[in-house]
């Protein structure tokens, strides 16, 4: 019996090491000097900082990436997150935007964050300033309702 576990933990153990060299595809960043949401939108300070913490390690071109997501498999997770992130939403990218986009995009933040769907409940685990009171909710969400009607008006 002690040789059948020890021979399974051999074995996981060698498909941990092995799984290492299969390559994660986590995207790096690629900042575009002048497209990012901060260089171009008016922001409010408290605002910005809950994007900042709650929404850009998925929704920017400034993902920072803790040390786990450099061993697998969580960094299949976190690299399809970004991915999958980005071609949603890409505050990195916010003038390639035409008008119409970016209106559509912020009701889309303001009922993603108001109904509680983003940021995402694993990454909420794992980075607790991410875990917005209903007080930084409404904030988000006043915020990317007033940017929706400045952009409409212009
Ligand atoms: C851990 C990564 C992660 C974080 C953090 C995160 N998102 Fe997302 N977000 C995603 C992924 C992945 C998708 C696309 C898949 C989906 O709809 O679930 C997405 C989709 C969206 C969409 C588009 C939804 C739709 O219906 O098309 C919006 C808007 C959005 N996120 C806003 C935000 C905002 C605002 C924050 C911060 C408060 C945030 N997200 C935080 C990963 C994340």
């Amino acid at each position: 019996m002690k040789k059948i576990i020890k021979i399974l933990l051999i074995f996981f153990l060698g498909i941990f090491v092995i799984i290492q060299f299969i390559p994660s595809g986590r995207p790096g960043n690629e900042p575009v000097a002048g497209q990012d949401i901060f260089e171009i939108a008016s922001i409010p300070d408290d605002v910005g900082v809950l994007l900042k913490n709650a929404c850009f390690d998925c929704h920017s071109q400034s993902v920072k990436y803790p040390w786990y997501s450099y061993v697998a498999p969580v960094s299949w997770l976190v690299a399809r997150d970004v991915k999958f992130g980005r071609e949603n939403l890409d505050f990195g990218k916010w003038g390639e935007l035409s008008k119409r986009d970016k209106m559509k995009i912020l009701g889309e933040i303001s009922d993603e964050v108001g109904d509680g769907f983003m940021p995402m409940q694993i990454y909420i685990t794992m980075h607790s300033e991410a875990n917005l009171s209903d007080e930084e909710r409404e904030l988000i969400v006043n915020w990317a309702e007033e940017l929706a009607e400045k952009i409409f008006e212009e």
